[in-house]
């Protein structure tokens, strides 16, 4: 195994990712920042020095579960204290098992601006893949807001509410289009014909097989991805292989990583369609594009045919299907234990409390503990957050998921969820109507440091005594990241067997600032010896830096 090290600077600067000029979080003056490249085994090292003037940082490697490492998880608030700016912090963390990550930032809603990467592990030197492709190839979707960070997360916690509202541009591997002649924009702001924003081609050499690895760390959109003229095998899942399934259309969510091949066995005389389109929500947004460019036509030649356009937005039968036909590859299933310790029911809901806007959990809307869980659990600072236990499910006879409700009762907490050593846990995630009539949204919803079997998907509310007989215990495939659909439910389990403090949490920027996550601990008396690195912050001011 080998030593991966990198050193990265983190600033902001003036770019036109879309043609629109705005700071943008770049990673040694990039953003995507650089693909970390490494081997199932090896060990990654990330020097992260904060040039920001005025903003922390925290870096979170999206995927890696930090097995032994649960202080180099990245999450600030749940591992570690912010990097102030002018401070580097160092990762070092083992990739133990070969696939597609993700990096970004996990500071307030810092990662949409851009500061986020992939992580290609690739397999030992004797294993066989059960695929076969010529060239691997990573991209990363995204969606892209003009107003920054700062103003958008103020917005959000004001009274009155200022919601983001829906992103101005769909990014393919950083590059949009904006449309400037739309607002009255001085050419120096806004430019179409700006190099930075042209679009981005993936040049395919004709007849040959490519391995498309494919991200999303939207802050907001559920994507549907198409190749114009070619379908796409989908082989491998968040780091899993995945019976494969052949589709036109890849529906994908913030935090979710596929693997899908494609042949560029079509006319070579031209280049295809590359885009994505806004689902589950209206979208308001023009559809993101880029090139498949067949060698050797020019990579900025556009295609001679319309871009192919998305599925029905508001259709969420066929996405509820695709999330059903991901299983485990036949030669690599994980059987999942028959049977769990303890099942928990998470019932999102989106609510008011105090005047503000929130989105809860069982009606509690999560808030981070000012000293970061994994110190304050480990030095018993007790006092820091609340030690009321959150609550296990909601009041599932009377409450009706299809209609607006008020919550009352709706609180914040900090609390945690304890989870005995290695037992196993179900989480039943219960989605609901929000504040507006006949609405209910799409939650990607990511676990730190594990990765869960996907037991079921289902339509309405979770029944605790029916549903589970159905679950998928023969083949579930394993993920990191999972829609909860529009009035459905979406069963995980996991064993809790990674000593630490896990953060799990909506993957929807403006969902987790406004309350949507929970933290897990397990196994904190079997956490080693923590890092002073990671202190500084809130009670642990006096274990802080040298
Ligand atoms: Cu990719 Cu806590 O997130
Ligand atoms: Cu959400």
């Amino acid at each position: 195994a080998r030593i991966r090290h990198y050193k990265w600077e983190v600033k902001y600067e003036y770019k036109s990712p879309d043609c629109y000029k705005k700071l943008v979080l770049t990673i040694n003056g990039k953003s995507p920042g650089p693909t970390i490249l490494a081997q199932e085994g090896d060990t990654v090292i990330v020097e992260v020095t904060n040039k920001l003037l005025l903003e922390n940082l925290a870096i979170h490697w999206h995927g890696i579960r930090q097995i032994g490492t649960p202080w180099n998880d990245g999450t600030e608030g749940v591992t570690q204290c912010p990097v102030v700016p002018g401070d580097t912090f160092k990762y070092e963390f083992k990739v133990d098992r070969a696939g597609t990550y993700l990096y970004h930032a996990h500071y307030g809603m810092q990662r949409e601006s851009g500061l986020y990467g992939s992580i290609r592990v690739s397999v030992p030197d004797n294993f066989t893949e059960p695929f076969a492709y010529d060239y691997d190839r990573s991209i990363i979707l995204s969606d892209w807001y003009h107003k920054s960070t700062y103003e958008q997360a103020t917005g959000l916690s004001s009274i009155p509410f200022v919601w983001v509202g829906e992103p101005q541009s769909l990014l393919i591997q950083g590059k949009g289009k904006f449309n400037c002649s739309s607002a009255s924009l001085t050419a120096d702001t806004c430019n179409t014909s700006n190099p930075e924003c042209s679009p981005y081609a993936i040049i395919v050499i004709p007849g040959k097989t490519y391995r498309l690895r494919v991200a999303s760390l939207t802050a907001l959109s559920a994507l549907s991805f198409q190749i114009e003229g070619h379908n796409m095998t989908v082989v491998e899942a968040d780091g899993h292989y995945v019976e494969p399934f052949v589709v036109k259309n890849l529906f994908i969510y913030s935090g979710e990583t596929y693997s899908v091949l494609i042949k560029a066995d079509q006319d070579p005389s031209r280049n295809y369609w590359m885009t994505t389109n806004v689902v589950s929500r209206p979208p308001n947004t023009t559809q993101g594009l880029g090139f498949l460019n067949y060698y050797p036509n020019h990579p900025r030649r556009s295609p001679p045919t319309a871009p192919p356009t998305g599925p029905f937005w508001n259709d969420t039968a066929p996405r509820l299907a695709q999330s059903l036909a991901i299983k485990a590859h036949h030669d690599f299933i994980v059987t999942p234990p028959t049977t769990s310790d303890r099942a928990i029911v998470f019932l999102n809901t989106q609510n008011r409390i105090n005047g503000y806007v929130h989105w809860s959990v069982n009606n509690v809307s999560f808030t981070l503990s000012h000293t970061p869980y994994l110190i304050a659990l480990k030095k018993k600072l007790h006092h820091v957050f609340s030690q009321t236990p959150p609550p296990e499910g909601y009041d599932f006879v009377n409450y009706d998921i299809y209609n607006v409700s008020k919550n009352p009762n709706a609180t914040t907490s900090n609390a945690i969820y304890r989870l005995g050593f290695n037992t196993t846990v179900d989480i039943i995630l219960q989605n609901a109507n929000t504040m507006t009539v006949s609405n209910s949204e799409t939650h990607p919803w990511h676990l730190h440091g594990h990765d869960f079997w996907v037991l079921g998907y289902g339509e309405g509310k979770f029944d605790k005594k029916k549903d589970p007989k159905n679950y998928n215990l023969v083949n579930p495939i394993m993920k990191n990241t999972v829609p909860l659909h529009p009035y459905g439910w979406t069963a995980l389990r996991f064993k809790a067997d990674n000593p630490g403090a896990w953060l799990f949490h909506c993957h929807i920027e403006s969902h987790f600032y406004l309350g949507m996550g929970v933290v897990f601990e397990e196994g904190i008396d079997k956490v080693g010896k923590l890092p002073s690195s990671i202190m500084g912050c809130g009670e642990t001011k006096g274990f802080g830096k040298p």
